[in-house]
């Protein structure tokens, strides 16, 4: 066993880990956070995605060593102090977004870092953004649509705001 130091949801987290783990153990199996969901564990479907360092992640991918000093962001980590959605979860509700579920985590937090780096995304930039991530369920409208709703919150916010005279 090895130990490594990160950041995990804000908090910093020292963890004994097998150097063969990958991430999406550690986080599942070890610290029992399951909203990281595994799909295929080969990269493919993005139901295990996560955010390192502003990026979205593959975890089923990523080597647990790797993690030593980073900042990992999972879904449980985007919960309020009083236990509050993230406006990104409110958006998927409210848009029809979510069916079954699996996808969900892995999609918010891809779309997550889009609109860390870029807040109004076109819709061919969140289709980019979200093109590792599959949804059986849903037809991916209502997820694009959610992720637009916000970029039009943001603007109708800015609408109103008074002018300076
Ligand atoms: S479980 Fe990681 S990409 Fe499918
Ligand atoms: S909501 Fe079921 S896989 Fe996306």
């Amino acid at each position: 066993m090895q130990k490594i130091t990160f950041t995990l949801n804000g908090h910093a987290v020292k963890a004994l880990v097998e150097p063969q783990w990958t991430l999406l153990e550690l986080l599942r199996d070890h610290l029992e956070l399951t909203g990281t969901k595994e799909g295929c564990g080969v990269g493919e479907c993005g139901a295990c995605t996560v955010i390192i360092d502003g990026k979205a992640v593959n975890a089923c991918l990523f080597p647990v060593l790797e993690t030593e000093g980073a900042e990992v962001l999972t879904i449980e980590g985007l919960m309020g102090p009083d236990g509050s959605l993230h406006p990104l979860q409110r958006a998927f509700i409210n848009q029809g977004a979510v069916q079954c579920g699996f996808c969900s985590p892995g999609m918010i937090l891809s779309a997550k870092a889009l609109l860390d780096e870029n807040p109004h995304p076109t819709e061919d930039e969140i289709r980019t953004a979200l093109a590792g991530n599959f949804c059986r369920c849903t037809g991916y409208t209502q997820i694009i649509q959610a992720v637009q709703s916000l970029g039009t919150y943001a603007e109708k916010e800015v609408a109103v705001m008074p002018r300076e005279e």
